[in-house]
């Protein structure tokens, strides 16, 4: 079984998904999968790849989520939900008055942690997200307000299902991480 491994985007020489964890794991659910009326099941099957034909194709979580134009959707979701829902309002009370910086650092760094192009370490070097975190006060309500918030977009931005549960798991890792004060 492969995971997302939520240590590669710590304090580790590489923030790619590693070797040995290309793509998150196991094939998505019956549950996820409709089943196609049976006069149409072979032609279906012949035009459009099943959900899990296309994790098979997709060497990358990367791949999988639809390449960079979907993790640019995805992080734009993200920042705009995070500004906009009460639910999230510790969250961005933790964050400066704009957002657009963050906006370009989350993409970029995204992009290499799902296994795509390292736009982040090309620019900044190692990620070092710990420590670049430092600065900011991190209990247990940000770090859960974080992956409710990135949740919550992915959902709205169309991320399949059984990535969504996978990387939903490996943030949470990597926002728990994160955490510099109790509470
Ligand atoms: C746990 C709750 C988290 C909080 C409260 C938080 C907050 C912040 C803040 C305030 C910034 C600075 C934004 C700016 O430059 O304007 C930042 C930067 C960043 N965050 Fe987070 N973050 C959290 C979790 C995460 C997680 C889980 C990831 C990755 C999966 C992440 C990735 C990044 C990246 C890549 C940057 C840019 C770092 C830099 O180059 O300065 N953050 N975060």
């Amino acid at each position: 079984m492969t995971t997302i491994d939520p240590s590669s985007s710590q304090d580790s020489a590489s923030v790619s998904v590693s070797a040995s964890a290309p793509a998150p794991a196991a094939a998505p659910s019956a549950a996820s999968t409709p089943a196609p009326a049976p006069a149409d099941a072979a032609a279906q099957q012949q035009e459009q790849p099943q959900p899990e034909q296309q994790q098979q194709a997709a060497a990358t979580p990367f791949d999988w989520i639809g390449g960079e134009p979907a993790v640019r959707t995805l992080v734009d979701r993200f920042y705009d939900l995070m500004d906009l829902e009460p639910a999230y309002r510790e969250l961005r009370a933790a964050h400066g008055t704009t957002l657009a910086d963050a906006r370009d650092k989350l993409f970029w760094f995204l992009c290499g942690w799902l296994g795509g192009p390292d736009h982040y370490i090309e620019r900044f070097g190692h990620p070092r997200l710990r420590m670049r975190h430092m600065p900011f006060s991190i209990g247990i309500k940000e770090r859960d307000q974080w992956v409710a918030c990135m949740d919550q977009a992915m959902g709205e931005a169309g991320v399949p299902e059984a990535l969504r549960v996978r990387l939903r798991e490996s943030f949470m890792g990597t926002a728990d991480w994160m955490r510099n004060r109790g509470g």
